[in-house]
């Protein structure tokens, strides 16, 4: 049995995890007769026929490694049925089809996130046998509620934010921490409940500055000496999510700010004379080892996953659905997002507390 293995899109822990997971299942029941292929840079090996064969020391001491060990790469799916001048002409999807062939892989082990499982799907549909498993630190995967890296992530915001708390309280100070997640909230709206912080601002829930305001004079007003806001790169003024997608891209465009943050501690700063502080964790949120919670994750999603092959259940991502990994049709998770509800009982209750989400 010939199996190929890739990691495609933003790294985030677990990945190692996974591919050992994937790796120690099978060698336990095929023995001898599994290969295992690793496909370096996602799925740009498989275009460019960049595949290398493993052997099982290579799974070996990797549980707690960040990163991947095959290395990764953004390939763009509306760019994959395009036909491609450095490919003689040929799409992205031809290629991989032939590399696929070329081998005659039993099957393509996927691991990645929402643009990944767009091209899993489109090669599934193509014929090619793959079975997939659902990673970022967004955990905005749609058919898992939860997404291996995400709870590490949280980890590392939360770390960040609690850094802050100190040098904030010692100096009296409003603080931005802003945390990644693309386009949804779940990072930001964790990492802030878990570091405390008083204010929070989902893309899914558009905030009002003066809102966001009233809500730091109300903490000035208790005697509280800081503020810690905790907001997602994708938050949204309401003025912002009144514009049509064409003219908030135009406005991005000319926007001097590097992100949000930056636009929005100018804002409240024009508007009260406050300085703020901001701080971006950026791309350590997706560094270093695994936390627990995701190398259990990332290791029964890998099992799982050699037992959906094991069983020929192809065309599938393994997902975990009230506690149970469980296979999800590809076309069913591609191309959707797993967002955060506004109206939901997290924000419910994050209210309830009083955390502002500015809206
Ligand atoms: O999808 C994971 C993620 O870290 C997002 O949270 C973030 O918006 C994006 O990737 C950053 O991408 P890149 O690593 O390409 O800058």
């Amino acid at each position: 049995m010939k199996i190929a293995m890739l990691t495609s899109g933003g790294d985030c822990q677990g990945l190692n995890s996974a591919l050992r997971g994937v790796a120690k299942s099978l060698y336990c029941r095929f023995g001898n007769d599994v290969e295992l292929y690793g496909v370096r840079d996602g799925y740009r090996g498989l275009i460019e026929d960049d595949i290398r064969k493993m052997n099982r020391n290579d799974f070996s001491g990797i549980l707690t490694l960040g990163g991947t060990i095959l290395g990764t790469s953004r390939q763009p799916f509306k760019s994959m049925c395009l036909p491609a001048e450095e490919y003689g002409g040929k799409t992205r999807l031809e290629k991989m089809l032939e590399t696929c062939k070329k081998y005659k892989f039993d099957c393509l082990v996927v691991l990645g996130g929402n643009g990944t499982h767009k091209t899993a799907n489109l090669l599934s549909q193509n014929g090619i046998n793959i079975v997939s498993l659902p990673k970022t630190i967004d955990n905005d995967l749609w058919g898992t509620d939860m997404t291996f890296g995400f709870h590490s992530a949280v980890e590392i915001a939360t770390n960040a934010i609690d850094c802050i708390h100190t040098t904030a309280a010692s100096h009296g100070r409003v603080f931005i921490v802003e945390v990644m997640g693309h386009k949804v909230g779940w990072l930001t709206l964790y990492a802030g409940m878990a570091g405390g912080a008083d204010i929070i601002l989902l893309p899914e829930i558009p905030y009002d500055v003066d809102k966001v305001i009233e809500a730091i004079d109300k903490r000035d007003k208790a005697g509280k000496r800081f503020t810690i806001l905790a907001v997602a790169e994708g938050a949204i003024s309401k003025e912002d999510a009144a514009l049509s997608k064409k003219e908030r891209k135009a406005k991005q465009k000319k926007s001097i700010y590097p992100s949000i943050s930056y636009e929005l501690a100018d804002q409240i700063y024009q508007k009260t004379g406050k300085e703020i502080r901001i701080t971006v964790p950026g791309h350590t949120q997706r560094g270093g080892s695994p936390c627990p919670y995701d190398r259990v994750l990332s290791t029964r999603l890998g099992a799982a996953a050699a037992n959906l092959i094991l069983q020929k259940q192809y065309g599938n991502m393994v997902g975990l659905v009230n506690g149970e990994i469980v296979p999800v049709p590809l076309e069913e998770v591609a191309g959707k997002l797993k967002t955060v509800d506004p109206d939901g009982s997290i924000i419910r209750e994050a209210k309830s507390i009083g955390i502002s989400f500015g809206d």
